[in-house]
């Protein structure tokens, strides 16, 4: 085998025992004993499993896994499962979730899970001549995408329609079919990308073109959830209050350069639960990013307005190609737990869940912008790590954190004169 502490050429190493790819890695990157332990350390996620997962795996990596409160969505109560990294967001959507709550909670819509599979055919002489013919033959078409899943069908999904479009491209035009398929409780990428594998023969039949790429959009503007709410003045914080989250709103809505912050607020939230869930985060992103530019300007995906009283009222719609069957959401058991967390029963109503999350954690996000600033709430959990770092235990940490605010230094150098003196003197 390869030499690897000299190269990551290391051919067969997809071979090996997870045990084994360690040692190698171990000896790469030069880790100490401890550094393996932690990589060993799987959690709740098997080693065997996570290596059923996906491939070359060594370990695991373990993110915090908290439960967001106080959230009524179409007048049921939820407990919302979030995995993320960053301080301060569940708190933000808890919070959130409880204003929301005071004008009657959060309503959600939303649209069939529809997806959309593309055929990419090239090479045809009369491409809109061709788009026809596609047409033409859609309900031969669709039998034999559905062909493909009766179990989808017998759920009552399958392919519904398709549409065609010719583009131009700098390799010259090209044929675009989309088949739109209604994927039920499941994300539906393996059940497309099945159906347009199958059909795409018919279409090179059809078109006398050659079929290259068959695969599933993440741009699901077929597969849509709405949220929305009311929020009392009172509850906000006063109409000074909504009327910065107004003028915040404005601001996302105009400028790219803001949208893109603010779009990243409310995927805090959504992608939260999503990764909790062991569903697809990324094909979540790309989707809510490219239905932010669908107009060919990149914007806000929520908006935020005054109504004749006063009150705040939020909305926001996301493309939600979200499954509560298949891949990771069965296989990883902290998903299966997180899933019954949450008690959605399809995935049209765990869609407009992850919608009503993003939607209270945007309206946390810029209630703290438009009030107090953002930097307030994270220097707290902020401060209390570095008085950690420095040594504190819990309890230090809390005394230690607040003085640090308090003084707007957070350094660890100070947090480690504070608990010195802390120690000695019993007070700072
Ligand atoms: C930080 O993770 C998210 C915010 O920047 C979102 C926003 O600016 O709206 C606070």
């Amino acid at each position: 085998m390869t030499d690897v502490t000299k190269s990551s050429q290391v051919s067969g190493f997809y071979k090996l025992k997870p045990t084994e790819r360690l040692a190698l890695v171990k000896q790469h990157a030069n880790l100490n004993d401890e550094e393996v332990i932690l990589l060993q350390n799987t959690g709740s996620l098997a080693l065997d499993l996570a290596d059923r997962m996906v491939e070359n795996v060594i370990g695991a990596f373990p993110v915090p896994l908290g439960i967001a409160v106080n959230f009524l969505i179409n007048k049921k109560d939820y407990l919302i499962p979030m995995a993320i990294e960053e301080p301060s967001v569940i708190a933000a959507a808890s919070y959130a979730a409880k204003m929301t709550r005071d004008g009657g909670g959060i309503q959600t819509i939303s649209t069939k899970p529809v997806m959309i599979g593309q055929i990419q055919t090239v090479d045809i002489k009369d491409p809109y001549n061709a788009r026809m013919q596609v047409l033409l033959a859609k309900n031969e078409i669709l039998r034999k995408a559905n062909e493909q899943d009766p179990v989808l069908v017998d759920a009552g999904g399958g392919a519904l329609d398709l549409d065609a479009k010719v583009i131009d491209t700098t390799e010259g035009p090209m044929l675009i079919t989309e088949l739109h398929v209604d994927c039920r409780d499941a994300m539906g990428a393996n059940a497309v990308n099945t159906m347009n594998e199958a059909v795409a023969p018919m279409i090179e039949h059809i078109t006398g073109g050659r079929v290259l790429l068959r695969i599933i959009s993440n741009l699901a503007t077929k597969r849509l959830a709405r949220a929305s709410c009311k929020v009392p003045k009172e509850s906000v914080g006063g109409e000074k209050v909504v009327d910065g989250i107004v003028k915040a709103s404005a601001f996302a809505a105009a400028d790219p350069y803001r949208a893109a912050t603010h779009n990243k607020g409310i995927m805090n939230g959504t992608i939260a639960v999503i990764i909790a869930t062991g569903n697809d985060h990324r094909a979540i992103e790309a989707g809510a990013h490219a239905y932010a530019a669908r107009t060919g300007k990149y914007t806000s995906l929520s908006t935020w307005e005054k109504d004749p009283k006063g009150d705040l009222v939020g909305t926001l719609e996301l493309p939600m190609a979200v499954g509560l069957i298949g891949g990771a959401v069965k296989t990883h058991p902290v998903a299966r737990t997180a899933i019954k967390i949450l008690g959605v029963k399809s995935a049209n109503e765990f869609a407009e869940v992850c919608t009503a999350v993003g939607l209270a954690q945007n309206l946390a996000a810029l209630r703290a912008l438009a009030h107090e600033g953002i930097q307030r709430g994270h220097m707290a959990l902020h401060a209390r790590n570095i008085a950690i770092t420095a040594g504190a235990t819990d309890e230090q940490a809390e005394v230690i954190a607040a003085k640090m605010v308090e003084e707007r230094k957070i350094r660890v150098d100070r947090a480690k004169e504070l608990l010195d003196r802390y120690k000695t003197s019993g007070k700072i």
